[in-house]
């Protein structure tokens, strides 16, 4: 385990198992129909090609990147867009994959947004559900864990840019970001 980390939240196997149950849900809501699959990027980066390449569902693929922390562990309250996807959403099934819904304010956002461009449906499914934590009324369609109030890292999500590589999903010590 990473020096960093107090505890392992998820291992690389029981990652696998959150990636299989979602993508058979998925599969099975989405029969018939060739949803566009949006990774939120960074975080949902490992998370999203490990889920579409689990689901037997045909998707297009796009990606959006979007920014609310900078180097904190809280949220900005505005997350910003800072990179635009590349496909149109209007009439489309949109599947939006997020590494963690915390406050609610960036699933808000992309929800009004993809919504507001004339999405045909709206999904979210997100690998981390922070309930605890909420500041606006969303909801994933589909959370793979929930987690209470504590800063996660690895498999994409990061502390101020770092240990998105680490193959598992580790609480951070609080040292580290409270200094
Ligand atoms: P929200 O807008 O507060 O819901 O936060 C959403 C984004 O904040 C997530 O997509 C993550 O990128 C990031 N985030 C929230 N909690 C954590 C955490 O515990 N570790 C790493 N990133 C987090
Ligand atoms: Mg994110």
């Amino acid at each position: 385990m990473n020096k960093d980390l107090q505890s392992i939240v998820l291992t690389e196997e029981q990652i696998r198992e959150k990636v299989t149950a979602a993508a058979a849900w998925l599969d099975e809501r989405y029969k018939g129909k060739k949803p566009l699959a949006v990774s939120v990027l960074k975080g949902s980066v490992m998370f999203f090609c490990d889920l579409v390449r689990a689901m037997n569902t045909p998707v297009q693929i796009d990606f959006m990147t979007v920014s609310s922390y900078g180097a904190s562990s809280e949220s900005s309250g505005m997350p910003k867009i800072v990179m635009d996807l590349a496909a149109s959403v209007k009439g489309r099934d949109v599947l939006l994959v997020e590494d963690i819904v915390d406050s609610g304010y960036t699933l808000q956002r992309m929800r009004d947004l993809l919504i507001g461009r004339g999405a045909q449906s709206f999904t979210v499914v997100a690998l981390f559900d922070k309930p605890a934590r909420r500041q606006v009324d969303v909801k994933a369609d589909y959370a793979c864990f929930e987690i209470g109030d504590e800063f996660i890292v690895g498999y994409g999500l990061d502390y101020a840019q770092q240990y998105r590589n680490l193959p598992y999903v580790g609480i951070l010590k609080r040292e580290i970001y409270e200094k």
